[in-house]
């Protein structure tokens, strides 16, 4: 699999991610098969968040990885999200760090990020937290989340290292950074910018923008792959599948791969043969007729 650099952090990544949201109620040889399966296809960047599972999904995780493995995966975690609020407050942001080093049982994490904006955040104690945890090499990068370019250009202000990475909510079902670049200046809801231009924002400063939920449609709603509600965009990913010898899930996430901004999709299933058609996808580059092709199949208008 061809590899990104992550941001500006020099780190260099496969241009897929392996999401372990969904690891949290696997066995011990379930975990193991999972981790084997992505790291002897190139995949060796997991994310995680200290949340995920209430914390069993980095447990869990952590027992699949030796340490004699340590060095060849790449580690990516999240804090900032609470029962009922945000906190990117220092104590927060520490205590939060050393549970997951706790539960992944290594003595550093590669990548953190603020998981979502916190109303109350305060830059300077960000800071505080980010030097001191990067000083102790208990972190080595960091990044955000859900966050608009106002919101990290505030938080980089304060910071002395480069924020590296943007995960955001990305797929053809669910492309709206896309839609108000595509339709700037018109009479119609597709033109509305929900996110203050992100997308260009992110590639003007070289942050990655790690795209979430690839294959779901509105908020954890559903899959779109094989669902009756979705026929011509099925149809769509099913002939171009056929062309290039894939399944649609493996189209879906070509899709994400074939913009220019060189995004790292994270994937999220927990099957087997799912997760390796997601990591071939790298294998695959669209053409520019079909990435507008499946782009209006999923129901996206063009001006
Ligand atoms: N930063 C954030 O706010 C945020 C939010 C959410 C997620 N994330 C990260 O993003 C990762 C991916 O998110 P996600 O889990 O929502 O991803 P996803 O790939 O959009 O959804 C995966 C879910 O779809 C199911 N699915 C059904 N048919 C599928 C198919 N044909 N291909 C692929 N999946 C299919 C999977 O079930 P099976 O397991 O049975 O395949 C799984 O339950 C997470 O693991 C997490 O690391 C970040």
């Amino acid at each position: 699999m061809y590899k990104i650099e992550l941001g500006k952090s020099g780190l260099l990544v496969p241009t897929v991610a392996v999401g372990c949201m969904r690891i949290s109620d696997m066995n011990e040889k379930e975990a193991s098969a999972f981790v084997e399966i992505a790291l002897s296809n190139g995949a060796n960047f997991f994310d995680h968040a200290d949340i995920y599972g209430g914390g069993k999904s980095e447990t869990v995780f952590g027992k699949a990885i030796s340490p004699s493995m340590r060095e060849d995966v790449i580690i990516q975690t999240k804090c900032g999200i609470r029962q009922g609020r945000f906190d990117f407050s220092y104590e927060h942001i520490t205590e939060s760090v050393n549970g997951s080093l706790k539960r992944l049982g290594t003595d550093y994490i590669d990548v953190l990020l603020l998981h979502r904006p916190d109303a109350l955040c305060e830059p300077e104690e960000v800071a505080r937290a980010f030097s001191e945890l990067k000083a102790s090499g208990k972190v080595r990068h960091f990044g955000v989340s859900n966050q608009n370019p106002y919101q990290i250009q505030l938080l980089q202000s304060c910071l002395d290292m480069p924020l590296c990475v943007n995960q955001l909510q990305f797929s053809v079902m669910h492309a709206p950074m896309i839609q108000s670049g595509i339709n700037v200046n018109m009479y119609n809801d597709s033109a509305i910018n929900r996110d203050g231009g992100v997308l260009d924002f992110c590639r003007l400063n070289k942050i990655t923008i790690q795209p979430w939920s690839p294959m779901q449609y509105g908020f954890f709603e559903g899959c779109f792959v094989d669902n009756e509600k979705f026929p011509e965009l099925n149809k769509k990913l099913g002939e171009i599948g056929e062309k290039y010898g894939v399944s649609k899930t493996a189209v879906s996430f070509a899709w994400i791969l074939r913009h220019p901004a060189k995004m790292q999709p994270i994937t999220g299933t927990t099957n087997l043969t799912r997760l390796t058609d997601c990591i071939r996808a790298s294998e695959i580059t669209l053409t520019r007729e079909e990435w507008y092709e499946i782009y209006r199949a999923a129901g996206n208008i063009l001006p």
